[in-house]
């Protein structure tokens, strides 16, 4: 595996490759999602480059970039046993310049939900992630259905940058417990731990009232709330279709239920498309 940490280096080491590209970025502190993404990518591709880069343009002011997990030695061993040929891990300074040309989310899904609680922080990923594609060169790119909205954000520049590049969604990874995995997981605290579970089981209410066939959007998350007690704070709960338009009526094949809460110190978000 190549460790590269300038563009150059990058650039160099691709000289290589003589085949299909794929690519997983991330921001490091690399857990089995990520791990599900890379495998997912070694399998399609001849070759896989994985980026680690917490991309400061995507935190808004007061969130935790400063003490956002970092685990270089640990997510470099990861990913040589994963077999990734070359892992790029760039400065910010190689990435940015001070003066720098902006791309901008799309003025409504770009400003909905976690766009409107992080006004700004689609602008950020999708500037970085802009960059890596390109850099990459990848034909296949692997992101999380997890970050639901950032997903069809991601999607929807390819497709109006007319960018060449295939973006491959991929499952949320849980623990044996339920918990969507995030690397901001490792911030929960004694108790919080269990009561974070109250988001995946609130989905889970969600698919069984589903199953019961009760599609009213308004009856379905009244009683997520209900079992959403045990978070300290509910952001919000959706049930929009795929192009993130709020629905009256849960459209089977076409809808995601997303909901964000606060449990301790982490703001954590799960989702489930139906
Ligand atoms: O999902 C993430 O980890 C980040 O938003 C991404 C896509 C690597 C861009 O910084």
């Amino acid at each position: 595996m190549v460790i590269a940490r300038t563009i150059e280096g990058l650039q160099e080491a691709k000289q290589k490759f003589s085949g299909s590209i794929g690519f997983v970025p991330t921001m490091g502190a690399l857990h089995q999602g990520h791990l599900s993404l890379i495998q997912h990518a070694r399998r399609e591709n001849e070759h896989l480059i994985v980026s680690i880069f917490v991309n400061p343009t995507q935190f808004l002011e007061g969130e935790d970039l400063d003490s956002y997990p970092r685990k270089d030695e640990a997510d470099i061993k990861i990913c040589e046993l994963a077999k990734v040929d070359i892992l790029f891990m760039p400065s910010i300074d190689a990435m940015y310049e001070t003066d720098e040309l902006r791309i901008g989310a799309p003025a409504i899904r770009g400003y909905v939900l976690e766009g409107e609680k992080r006004p700004g922080h689609f602008d950020g990923m999708l500037q970085v992630v802009m960059k890596l594609l390109n850099l990459s060169g990848a034909d296949n790119a692997y992101f999380g259905k997890k970050d639901a909205q950032q997903l069809a954000l991601i999607t929807q520049m390819v497709k109006n940058y007319f960018m060449d590049v295939n973006i491959v969604p991929c499952e949320i990874v849980r623990d044996e417990r339920g918990l969507a995995l995030s690397s901001r997981n490792v911030y929960l605290e004694g108790d919080e731990k269990e009561r974070a579970l109250c988001l995946s089981a609130s989905l889970k209410k969600a698919t069984q009232m589903v199953l019961a066939k009760e599609l009213d959007a308004e009856t379905i998350k009244k009683a997520m709330l209900e079992v959403l007690k045990d978070a300290d704070q509910v952001e919000y709960i959706a049930i929009v279709n795929r192009e993130f338009k709020a629905l009256k009526k849960v459209e089977i094949g076409n809808t995601i239920i997303l909901v964000a809460a606060w449990v301790g110190k982490p703001r954590l978000i799960d989702n489930l498309w139906i």
